[in-house]
């Protein structure tokens, strides 16, 4: 036991350690990403259909469990998962500045690393100021136009009514973000994984790409069609 808890340390202060926590936490993150992007395409089936499922999220597990065991499980390793995948990136983006006191020789190089490393750094903290905006809308309710006296399809339908345009565009602009992240981020954590070959290459981005893509579009499905009047 106690070389677990002496081993696991050591392991994370290293640059592979680091890695293989982003690729690890990263992974369930994108899992809770496609699972609440095919969750929230409910929303087309009806309003019945959309609290229906609102309300399992909090009962999942019942009789066996009280109501939100389920729930608070998930939330639990999502914030750790969020917390750990923000903090490796930090500690590993410092360490990578420190061992390169000189700027690149090579512009080429320096650009197309940079433009990676600025969409993920920076895509990264706009998502996570999302991610605080969005909880307070639409798991607190602090800037939903319904707050708590509505049902779950009322909130979201009323966050994307036409008059509140610049909601969806802020939204989808998120959302976009978050699909070059996962683009990239997928792709990142296949090599980290030693997944990667020459044989492989091909397929791989393919599937990252795929996934991105997929996740995106069902993502920005939701507010669009709201804003649209397809959805009201
Ligand atoms: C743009 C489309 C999106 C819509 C319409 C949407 C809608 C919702 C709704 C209705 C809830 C509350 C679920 C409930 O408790 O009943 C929720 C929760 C949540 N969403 Fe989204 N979401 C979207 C995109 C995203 C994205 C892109 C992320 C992450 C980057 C995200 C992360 C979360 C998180 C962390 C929660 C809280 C889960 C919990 O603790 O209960 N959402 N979303």
């Amino acid at each position: 036991m106690q070389v677990v808890a002496i081993a696991i340390p050591a392991i994370y202060r290293s640059t592979v350690g680091k890695k293989a926590v982003m690729a690890v936490t990263g992974g369930i993150l994108v899992l809770y990403l496609v699972a609440h992007m095919i969750g929230n395409l409910k929303i087309f089936l009806g309003a019945e259909d959309f609290n229906h499922y609102a309300h399992w999220l909090r009962t999942m597990g019942e009789p066996a469990v009280p109501r939100r065991t389920v729930l608070t499980i998930i939330e639990l390793v999502l914030g750790a998962s969020i917390v750990l995948h923000m903090w490796s990136a930090v500690s590993l983006a410092r360490r990578a500045s420190a061992a390169r006191p000189v700027k690149y020789q090579s512009k080429k190089k320096s650009h197309a690393q940079g433009y990676a490393t600025r969409t993920m750094r920076y895509g990264g903290v706009i998502i996570a100021v999302y991610v605080i905006w969005h909880l307070l809308d639409l798991t607190f309710f602090v800037v939903n136009p319904k707050g708590a006296d509505a049902t779950p399809y009322q909130r979201v339908v009323a966050d994307f009514d036409p008059s509140r345009w610049y909601i969806t565009v802020w939204y989808v602009v998120a959302v976009l973000l978050v699909g070059l992240h996962l683009n990239h981020g997928i792709w990142s954590a296949f090599q980290t994984l030693g997944m990667r070959s020459p044989r492989s290459h091909n397929a791989l981005r393919g599937l990252a790409a795929t996934t991105a893509a997929l996740v995106t579009l069902g993502f920005v499905a939701v507010p669009v069609s709201i804003t649209f009047g397809w959805v009201s």
